[in-house]
């Protein structure tokens, strides 16, 4: 797999040598063939299923521009989001924010092909006095999930107390989303029996109207491992004696798309579409890293071989969550799946400012070109000017490269900050 023969990685190189590193790049190929994978799959199981690309995990454009020519909605939390996604001219749009004013909520609910979520009982307040005849959707709080997402939604019994009171607009969606990076599709299969038990409980004329289960995002991608508290405490403080797992390439497994469509299909087909009068109902799924987290990565060059550590010209502030994950890294410039072990800093006067602990290589010199992968998730979307500039953005597709983002400059920065 990582040898000479891989023409991909090979074409990859020359995108250091022709826009110089540090560098993102899209791999539109890999990208665009993964998701429709996974559509095919739902298809194949259920008849209403759509998928909605959650913005926030990657909002360049070209990623969201490349979904909704499949035909993917968009899921969105911001304005600003919710504006590419019209701009870009996708047909069905979902609004998800625990946070919004009532002139925002307006603006969103304007839009006939938007699906606004109350994520609490104020925001089913606010639509239901500022707006009529919307079809919205409700974002539910359910038990038994990581305490971290308990932020979000409406308790059941909440739900149940105040529905009767949205007269004005008609609640056509239960929405949850509890987790992230899951690696257990049948979570969803006990989330889907809450949401069928609080359906069961809605009146008649409530219960029929319902046209969508949303169940959210969540789905790990695999490619990548989150640190433990060990690994992280290791990373930290440079103590090699720590291991860090026995290192293999393969470790690095990637999610099998195949079971997650095929346990969640059948969840939802005995959850959901066997209540009477919703046989019809759509499952809708906002699958953000799996989408996009294996197929964007960031190529940097080594500036630096000291006897205990590597520098090379990427920092932590164009993909922060790298400080809690180990992604692969590996030596374009010596291909191999032999491993050497040595702290890989980044370009940041930072102590913390660590990208790995290992690349698979055979040797690493001064101007090696290093593919750190997997990285398209919550990294460019949360990347943070920082020192260095944010770099450029490539896309590769059928073997051609292009720019799609171009690095921010002193111009841009000075404009932005000072006028003209
Ligand atoms: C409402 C909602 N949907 C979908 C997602 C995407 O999650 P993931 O990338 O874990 O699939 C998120 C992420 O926070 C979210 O808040």
């Amino acid at each position: 797999m990582i040898n000479e023969q891989n023409s991909k990685l090979k074409k990859i190189k020359s995108c250091a040598t022709k826009f110089g590193t540090p560098l993102y790049i899209v791999d539109e190929d890999e990208l665009t063939k993964n998701a429709r994978n996974l559509v095919n799959l739902f298809k194949k199981r259920l008849h209403n299923v759509e998928i909605f690309y959650p913005y926030k995990t990657n909002n360049l454009p070209l990623v969201c521009e490349r979904f909704k020519e499949m035909n993917l909605g968009a899921e969105v939390s911001s304005i600003l989001d919710l504006k590419l996604a019209i701009r870009l001219g996708v047909e069905k749009i979902i609004f998800n924010s625990p946070a919004k004013k009532s002139d925002e909520i307006c603006e969103i609910i304007e839009n006939d092909n938007v699906t606004f979520v109350a994520d609490n009982i104020q925001q089913l307040r606010l639509v239901n006095e500022n707006s009529k005849n919307h079809d919205i959707g409700v974002r539910i709080k359910l038990s038994n999930t990581d305490k971290k997402w308990e932020r979000f939604g409406i308790e059941p019994k909440q739900f149940l107390e105040n529905y009767k009171k949205c007269t004005k607009n008609r609640i056509v969606g239960m929405h949850f989303h509890c987790f992230t990076k899951n690696k257990n599709p049948e979570t969803y299969s006990r989330l889907l029996t809450h949401i069928r038990n609080l359906i069961l409980k809605l009146d008649e004329k409530t219960r029929k109207n319902i046209k969508f289960v949303d169940i959210g995002g969540g789905f790990d991608s695999g490619g990548y491992f989150t640190l433990n508290p060990i690994e992280f405490a290791s990373r930290l403080t440079g103590n090699k004696l720590l291991p860090i797992r026995s290192i293999q390439y393969s470790m690095f497994k990637k999610t099998d798309m195949k079971s997650l469509a095929k346990n969640i299909s059948e969840s939802f087909e005995e959850k959901i579409l066997n209540i009477k009068g919703l046989e019809n109902t759509s499952l809708y799924l906002e699958p953000g890293r799996l989408l996009v987290n294996n197929f964007i990565h960031v190529l940097s060059s080594v500036l630096y071989v000291d006897k205990k550590f590597v520098t090379i010209d990427a920092g932590t502030n164009i993909f922060p969550r790298i400080l809690y994950e180990h992604h692969p890294i590996i030596n374009l410039s010596s291909l191999s799946e032999n491993v050497i072990k040595t702290n890989i800093f980044g370009s940041l006067c930072s102590s913390t400012d660590i990208i790995g602990n290992f690349v698979f290589t055979n040797s690493l010199n001064i101007s090696d070109i290093l593919m750190v992968m997997n990285i398209g998730a919550y990294s460019i979307s949360q990347a943070q000017q920082f020192i260095e500039p944010l770099p450029k953005v490539i896309s590769l597709k059928n073997g051609n490269a292009k720019t799609v983002r171009v690095e921010e400059d002193f111009e841009y920065r000075y404009k932005r900050d000072v006028g003209d």
